[in-house]
C-alpha cells in the first residue's frame, strides 16, 4: 500500500467534496490477494468516476477514485500531486478543486497542470490495481 505524506493525509481528511465514505465494515473486509473491499459493482456506473474516501484495515487515510467504462473497472488516488487537494470526478476527469489542476480517470495521466500550466509541472496519479469479484470492487495498492 502506498504511504501518503502528512500534507496530503489532511487534505484527504479536511476536504469538504462529495465523497462515498468507505465505511468501517467494508475498509476491514481485506484480503491478502484483492486488497480491502470499497463498493458494490452496482455503485459504479458507466462513464461516471466515483470518489471515495474512508480508512484502511491497517489504519491508511485513503481517498480514490473508481472509474467505469464499457471494458473495464480504474482505480486511481485521488489525492492531487501538486498540494494534495482531493480531485472531483467529472466522468472520465478528475479535476482539482483547488488549482484545476486534471487527471485521467482511467489512468491517472495529468491532462492540464495547476492554473492551466503545463502537464509536466506535476507528476500523474497512482494507479491501483482493481478487482471485481462475486459483485464486489477490492482496491489494492502497488
Ligand atoms: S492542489 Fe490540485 S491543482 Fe493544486
Amino acid at each position: 500500500m502506498r504511504k501518503f505524506n502528512r500534507r496530503a493525509i489532511l487534505s484527504a481528511i479536511t476536504a469538504a467534496l462529495p465523497t462515498l465514505l468507505i465505511d468501517k465494515a467494508r475498509a476491514t473486509t481485506t484480503t491478502a490477494s484483492l486488497g480491502f473491499y470499497v463498493c458494490t459493482s452496482a455503485e459504479l456506473k458507466v462513464g461516471l468516476s466515483a470518489i471515495f474516501s474512508g480508512q484502511t484495515a491497517d489504519g491508511t487515510r485513503i481517498a480514490l477514485s473508481l472509474f467505469r467504462t464499457k471494458t473495464g473497472l480504474y482505480a486511481v488516488d485521488a489525492v492531487c500531486t501538486h498540494q494534495g487537494c482531493v480531485v472531483k470526478g467529472t466522468g472520465s476527469l478528475l479535476v482539482c478543486p483547488c488549482h484545476q489542476s486534471a487527471f485521467s480517470a482511467q489512468t491517472g495521466a495529468v491532462m492540464q497542470g495547476p492554473g492551466g500550466g503545463p502537464k509536466s509541472s506535476i507528476k500523474p496519479l497512482v494507479k491501483y490495481k482493481v478487482t471485481e469479484k462475486a459483485g464486489k470492487v477490492y482496491v489494492k495498492g502497488k
